[in-house]
């Protein structure tokens, strides 16, 4: 069987922003994380991978079929744009049943698969009210309904937890994992490492239109969050301190900025006690202390700076 996503050497151009740079992806029958930052080249991506958009170079091929190729619908792949929004007049039901429509579903098998998606989307109570009144994380749970009508192999979406609160977004990362259970493959876009690691079992990282890294969600956030770092303030910091701290076994490098020590740890190893007690032996005083997590900007420079290569 072909891998639900294949593309290789995606180039795109908007005047002289080249929103894509020579892009590789292969995604399974899984759910994928596609994760990136503004701007990284994500929904160019995803356009060209439902055929809305054409590369300037580059292939790219959904279960084996050219993705631009053929005419009409395709049936075998659902899609939830960034931020849908429907015409509010019309209630959810009557959205799907429009949408399944146009998908070529059956009318006897549109009532059903209304009914089921409106439960999987947990809308079974919402479904007769106009969309109008829907709730931003009710409209974006719609459109993960609407994108899985005709049950297709792979359902690929567009940031869909984007301008939700933490419980929407809980909400639907809820579907989503749902959604993987039943089968579907899953192409999902994020700014979110921390979402990407709650629902994906694989991800790829792009940035500024190239995948910097692709694989099991454990092994690249692993290697992501390879050291985690300790930040403390420290009033007259002096040399004898810092090499009190460096001698702490789980300590990996002591860097000086200021008054600002950062103590980078190994993964897990919360040592704000040990600091400050070898500070303190040292004859400082800690003013201000903190762990840092890494952000996703860390981990592009840190990937981009040449640390991780492509697809490892
Ligand atoms: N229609 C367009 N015309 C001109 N430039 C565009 C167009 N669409 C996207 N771009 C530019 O291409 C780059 C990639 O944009 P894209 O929308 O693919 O990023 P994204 O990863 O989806 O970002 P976001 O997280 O903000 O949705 C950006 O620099 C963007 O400004
Ligand atoms: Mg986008």
């Amino acid at each position: 069987m072909s891998s639900a996503i294949e593309a290789s050497g995606l180039v795109k151009t908007y005047g002289n922003v080249r929103a894509l740079d020579g892009l590789d992806l292969e995604v399974g029958e899984e759910v994928h994380g596609f994760l990136g930052p503004n701007g990284a080249g994500k929904t160019t991506t995803i356009r060209i991978l439902t055929g809305l958009l054409k590369p300037d170079q580059g292939k790219a091929r959904i279960f084996g079929r050219d993705a631009a190729g053929g005419s009409g619908v395709r049936t075998d792949v659902g899609y939830m744009p960034e931020l849908p929004s429907f015409p509010g007049h019309l209630t959810g039901r009557e959205l799907l049943d429009i949408y399944g429509r146009l998908y070529g579903v059956e009318k006897d098998d549109r009532e059903t698969q209304t009914a089921e998606l409106l439960n999987l989307v947990g809308l079974e109570d919402s479904g007769d009210r106009r969309v109008s009144g829907y709730s931003k994380g009710m409209q974006q749970r719609l459109g993960v309904a609407q994108s899985l009508l005709g049950d297709p192999d792979l359902v690929i979406m567009d940031e869909p937890t984007a301008g939700l609160d933490p419980e929407g977004r809980a909400e639907v990362r809820e579907v989503v994992k749902r959604v993987g259970k039943k089968g579907s493959a899953v192409f999902l876009s994020s700014h979110l490492l921390e979402e990407v690691e709650k629902v994906c079992t694989h991800v790829t990282i792009i940035h500024r239109g190239r995948g910097i890294v692709s694989g099991p969600v454990e092994e690249v956030s692993q290697r992501v969050s390879e050291r985690e770092e300790i930040v403390a303030e420290v009033d007259e910091l002096s040399e004898k301190i810092v090499s009190s701290v460096e001698r702490i076994p789980q300590v990996k490098r002591v860097d000086v900025d200021g008054n600002e020590l950062t103590v980078l740890t190994e993964i897990g190893s919360d040592i704000r006690r040990e600091v400050s007690r070898a500070v303190f032996e040292a004859g400082g005083i800690i003013i201000g202390m903190g762990r840092k997590k890494k952000s996703l900007e860390d981990v592009f420079l840190e990937f981009t700076r040449g640390k991780g290569g492509e697809n490892e």
